[in-house]
């Protein structure tokens, strides 16, 4: 069957993969598949597409945006989608590749009405990361079925990051950046709280792939943050 069926059938979201394929990267990684995701407009939000990360049916899908005059030497917002089966109590996204200095987006169901807790944090060792105030989190969309929830936020903040170690998204075409996530099947002790304490990660893994994919002409990809509600 073809990559995008497989997809389609996988993730039933609105919308559809343009392209994609398998990449390996990194030794704690198990396989995984890159596309293009793209939405369907709905009212007055356009459609937006994404860079998809998907690694298996128990893992969450991460999609991320950005605007496609992005440049690294200017902070500027983005998107991150995360679509988790519901046996995964909270799912992260690490903006820099890494557990370590760098923005750490983090959500977790508050357990209500399908609504979802999303946390920006940092770490600088391999503890609890505490919340990262420089990022700051603005949720788009949040749902929840009988199998996965899923949210949107837009991040100002994780595109850039200052301190010894600061660094920035790669925008540049054809230059590959590293992203990392993890996921834990341990509950929340304190779910509708974003500030709270939250369990290890059972899984963890990164992915690293340009940022074409994410790339959406900025008028698209403000009218998308500036429209769409949760
Ligand atoms: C309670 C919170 C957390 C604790 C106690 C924790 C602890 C750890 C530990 C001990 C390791 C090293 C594992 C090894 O070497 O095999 C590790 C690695 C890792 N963690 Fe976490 N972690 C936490 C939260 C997070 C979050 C929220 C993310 C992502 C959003 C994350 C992403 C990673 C990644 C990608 C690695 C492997 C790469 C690296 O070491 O940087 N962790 N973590």
């Amino acid at each position: 069957m073809h990559l995008s069926s497989v997809l389609a059938l996988l993730l039933p979201l609105s919308g559809v993969v343009v392209s994609g394929k398998a990449v390996t990267n990194e030794k704690r990684q198990v396989y995984g598949v890159t596309s293009k995701y793209c939405s369907t407009a709905s009212g007055n939000v356009p459609a937006l597409c994404y860079l998809q990360y998907y690694v298996s049916p128990t893992q969450p899908t991460f999609r991320i945006a950005i605007p496609s005059d992005a440049s690294p030497s200017q902070p500027f917002d983005t998107i991150l989608q995360i679509h988790s089966p519901h046996a995964n109590t909270w799912a992260g996204f690490s903006w820099g590749g890494g557990m370590t200095l760098n923005p750490l987006t983090v959500a977790w169901p508050n357990g209500n009405q399908g609504q979802v807790t999303v946390s920006s944090r940092w770490s600088s060792g391999r503890t609890t990361p505490g919340v990262y105030s420089q990022a700051t989190l603005t949720k788009l969309s949040q749902s929840r079925n009988s199998t996965h929830w899923s949210v949107e936020v837009a991040c100002k903040g994780c595109s850039k990051w200052t301190g010894s170690y600061g660094g920035a998204l790669n925008v540049n075409s054809g230059t590959v950046q590293q992203f990392a996530w993890a996921i834990s099947r341990t509950a929340v002790p304190q779910p509708a709280n974003s500030a709270a304490s939250f369990p290890v990660h059972n899984t963890q893994g990164m992915f690293s792939e340009p940022l074409e994919f994410a790339k959406n002409a900025r008028a698209t990809f403000n009218s998308y943050v500036q429209n769409k509600k949760p």
